[in-house]
Formats: structure tokens, sequence, C-alpha cells
């Protein structure tokens, strides 16, 4: 398990909290694996009822980590966030976010993933993928148009608009806004509504609203064979150069 991920249980909730404030929570091949494993385990213990997705104050999560991005670039570096990707379509309980401050990249394509996000007002969501050089991942090509429609998600996806938490609300990206010192509760109180209701239930309700999986993580695949090209790409390694030279 990673330090920069923290896992805790409080009752039927699990929290797989991002924990690396100095870098925005931006994530790390051992950040995903830790997240991968969390999501595992949770899969197969039936007394976890729900996961709630967490960041640190100002930042849910910034993104990959670029300087890992420039190491696949390299080819120095095997990637295991299809295996988180993977993970988090066929993980079987409900999933929530509490987002507070940046959400860059995946820390915006993940929340596709879930069923509730509760978004602090002065969040901001944001996939800069195109600036990069990169495409979208997360199967974010096929759930971003079906979530908010072609016209946002092109804005979003594409053209790297950011939204607001009042917008990603309008978009159905978020579920409620709230100040950033209710986030954890606000959060937490929907986690502790979804864990007492009928297990069995609510994950037959689930499953059948999420549609044909298999379907996503088809896609998730397509989009890491486009992603991984990418990489190589001189727009992209230009993009992490500068990115990685900004402050030098
Ligand atoms: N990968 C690696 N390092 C990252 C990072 C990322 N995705 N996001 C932030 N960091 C690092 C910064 O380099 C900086 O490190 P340093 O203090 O050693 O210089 C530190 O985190 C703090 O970031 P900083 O840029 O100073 O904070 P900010 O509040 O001014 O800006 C962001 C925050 C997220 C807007 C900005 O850091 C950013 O644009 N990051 C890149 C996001 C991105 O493109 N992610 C990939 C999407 S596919």
């Amino acid at each position: 398990m990673s330090d920069q991920i923290a896992v805790t249980d409080d009752g039927r909730i699990r929290t797989v909290r991002m924990a690396r404030p100095e870098k925005k929570n931006a994530l790390t091949q051992t950040m995903y694996a830790a997240m991968t494993q969390a999501l595992h385990e949770a899969a197969v213990n039936n007394a976890i009822r729900c996961i709630v997705f967490a960041g640190t104050p100002g930042a849910f999560c910034a993104g990959s980590d670029i300087a890992d991005f420039q190491k696949r670039a390299e080819g120095g570096l095997r990637s295991v966030t299809l295996h988180f990707l993977h993970a988090l379509v066929r993980n079987p309980k409900p999933l929530l976010a509490a987002v507070d401050g940046i959400a860059v990249g995946i820390g915006t394509t993940m929340l596709l993933h879930c069923d509730y996000v509760v978004a602090a007002a002065g969040a901001r969501f944001s996939t800069p993928f195109t600036k990069l050089g990169l495409i979208p991942e997360a199967a974010s090509s096929l759930l971003g148009p079906l979530r908010m429609g072609h016209a946002r998600a092109f804005a979003l996806l594409v053209m790297g608009h950011p939204l607001s938490a009042e917008e990603a609300k309008a978009a159905g990206l978020v579920n409620a806004v709230v100040d950033a010192a209710a986030l954890e509760d606000a959060v937490s109180q929907a986690a502790r509504e979804i864990a007492v209701l009928p297990a069995e239930a609510v994950a037959v309700a689930r499953k059948l609203m999420r549609g044909n999986l298999d379907d996503i993580v088809k896609r998730l695949d397509i989009e890491a064979t486009c992603f991984k090209e990418r990489l190589q790409s001189d727009e992209a390694r230009a993009a992490f150069a500068a990115f990685l030279a900004r402050k030098k």
C-alpha cells in the first residue's frame, strides 16, 4: 500500500483518500496500485457497502503524475492505470466522491464512474488532455457525451474548458454543491444513507442502471491504446517537458 493513499473503514463505509497534497494529489503508479487494491478488497468484503473517494483540502486530484507520463513516453515505466480503471468499472459497490478544489484529468473523469458526487462550492473540474497532446481516458469519450450531451462533453474533454461546481452540477456530473467546510459531512451523510439500504437491492438496481459494463471496458481499452500512442507523440513529449520545466 502507498502511504499517499489512505484507506479507512468506518463501519460499512470505505474511504479512499488521495493524500499527496504537496503535488495536489497527482497520482503516481504506486497510488494507482493502492487504489486498485482498495477497490478489489472492498468488492469481496460483504461488510463494505459503499466507497468514498476523497482528496485533501483544496485538491481532489491533479490527474496522473506528469513525470510518470514522461517516464512512460521514454519506455521506462509500465502503466498500472488501466488496472485501476478496470477495477473502477467492475467494482460492484456504490461509489461516492467528495471533491474540494481542483479535479484535473482523471480527477474529473473518474467521477463519471461514481454514483453520488458532492463538490465544494469552489471546486473546479478540468480535463486538459488535448493540451497535453493526449486524449480523454477512463471511458470518458463514451460516458462524457452520455452524461452531459456531446456539446458540453466536447467543450470539457476536447477543448479543455473547465467547469465550476455549479456548472458540473448542471452538467449532471455532481449531485450537490456545499460549502467546503460542510463537504465531508455531506458525503458521509450520503454514504450512510446508501450503507443502510438493503445491499442486494442496491446492487441489482445499480447494475441495471450502469448498462453493459463490457462496452465500457472495451472503450477503456481502445482509449488506452490511443493514449499510449499519444504519449509517444512529439506533441505530448513537448507538453510534458514544458510542464516539468515551468518553474525551473
Ligand atoms: N503531475 C506532476 N506534478 C504535478 C501535477 C501532475 N499532474 N499537478 C501538480 N503537480 C505538482 C506541481 O509541479 C508542483 O510541484 P512543485 O511544487 O515541486 O513545483 C506541485 O504539484 C503544486 O502544483 P502547482 O502547479 O504549484 O499548484 P497550483 O495550485 O498553482 O496549480 C494545477 C495546480 C493542478 C492547476 C497545476 O499544478 C496543473 O496544471 N497541474 C497539471 C495538471 C494536469 O495536466 N494533469 C494531467 C491531466 S491528463
